[in-house]
């Protein structure tokens, strides 16, 4: 049986479906790091009330709404912004606005840096994080990456696990990467989870011409099949970035959505409840895989990085319990983890309690 990860990522229910014979609709899916309080009440009202004209029309092609919006949420010019179908999209354009030949990326990370970088060509340099550093770099590690490649990716939180690094840090290594003439880009697609307010570095891209910091819409609000995504950075490089762009590569329901997003007035309550939630049952969810002989790691975000007791594979445990509906992300195939390692969302209560008990009756 091949992997369930054939495309690289959690979340394909297709796969797992097909090879255990499953109901793809019934599996309860911990392997993509979805709110589990679903899209906000007014996303799902805009989405129906702008149904007809956002299908029947070409969407706006410079995203004009959104920037303004957005632009005004996050006290930055609008030259400073490029709107993306995802995270993920805006990756690929700066990318092709900079063609780097070499692109460092501290392991084990969010592997569509790599693939994408060798998509369009670039050789891929790893540094591993140390396990017992919550997988971060090191300061002098992060800084030869940054002198030797051209483009530098840090998850922050870094996916699978989940930590954040000093924003101090974060603020020198851009400094670095100016002097270097490398780019650093700080992936920040699930930094709503945790301190944004804190850890966030898009108020040094003023200071930073060499900074690109990215961000995702479709994790915190619950819309990944939407899609949505931007970046922050010095207009040079955004203006880069469009010219690299497919028109209407966001499409009409997309905006919507976002718009919705960035005037609705009970954002600011969606978003405690999302914190309060998540810091709760992560905390809940860790203490009873430990529990169970599994490690996991300090995480930021609404996901856990865990290693199945010895003796066990990730790939054998994500066998046994998709055929019991539960659908994990085995994380053997990552630069830096083992094939005990596996990730898993961390989703409301009731869920939870699933997960843990499948776990329970598969590892005694
Ligand atoms: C760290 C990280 N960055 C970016 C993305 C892509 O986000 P989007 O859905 O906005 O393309 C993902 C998706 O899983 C991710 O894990």
């Amino acid at each position: 049986m091949g992997t369930i990860e054939r495309f690289g990522h959690g979340g394909d229910v297709w796969t797992a479906a097909d090879a255990f014979g499953v109901d793809r609709k019934a599996l309860l899916d911990f392997s993509a790091n979805i709110n589990p309080l679903g899209p906000p009440s007014a996303v799902i009202d805009r989405l129906r009330s702008e149904m007809m004209p956002s299908i029947v029309h070409y969407p706006d092609p410079g995203h004009r709404q959104m920037k303004k919006l957005l632009a005004a949420r996050l006290g930055v010019d609008e030259a400073l912004i490029s709107i993306g179908n995802g995270a993920a999209e805006c990756m690929a354009l700066l990318l092709l606005a900079i063609r780097p030949k070499r692109v460092g990326v501290i392991a084990p990370c969010f592997s569509e840096y790599e693939m994408l970088s060798r998509k369009f060509g670039a050789e891929v340099m790893h540094r591993v994080g140390g396990e017992d550093n919550d997988f971060r770099a090191t300061e002098s590690q992060l800084t030869e990456l940054i002198e030797q490649a051209d483009v530098v990716f840090i998850g922050h939180p870094n996916n699978p696990n989940g930590a954040l690094y000093d924003r101090m840090l974060l603020g020198r290594l851009a400094a670095t990467a100016e002097a270097a003439s490398t780019i650093l880009v700080i992936d920040e697609a699930f930094i709503d989870f945790a301190n944004e307010e804190e850890h966030s570095l898009i108020p040094f891209v003023h200071r930073c011409p060499n900074l690109i910091v990215l961000r995702s819409l479709t994790k915190f609000y619950a819309i990944p099949g939407l899609r949505l995504g931007y970046a922050i950075a010095q207009p040079q490089h955004i203006a880069a970035m469009s010219a690299m762009q497919v028109a209407w590569s966001v499409n009409g329901l997309a905006l919507a959505a976002g718009e919705a997003l960035l005037t609705d007035e009970q954002a600011d309550q969606y978003a405690a409840s999302t914190r309060a939630l998540i810091v709760e049952e992560r905390a809940a969810l860790r203490q009873q895989l430990h529990m169970l002989g599994i490690r996991t790691w300090p995480s930021v975000a609404n996901f856990l990085l865990c290693r199945a007791p010895e003796g066990w594979t990730a790939k054998s445990l994500q066998a046994e319990l998709c055929r019991s509906g539960i659908l994990i992300r085995n994380c053997d195939m990552y630069v830096g983890l083992t094939e005990r390692d596996f990730r898993l969302a961390v989703k409301d209560r009731a869920a939870n309690a699933i997960v843990a008990s499948a776990l329970a009756a598969v590892l005694q």
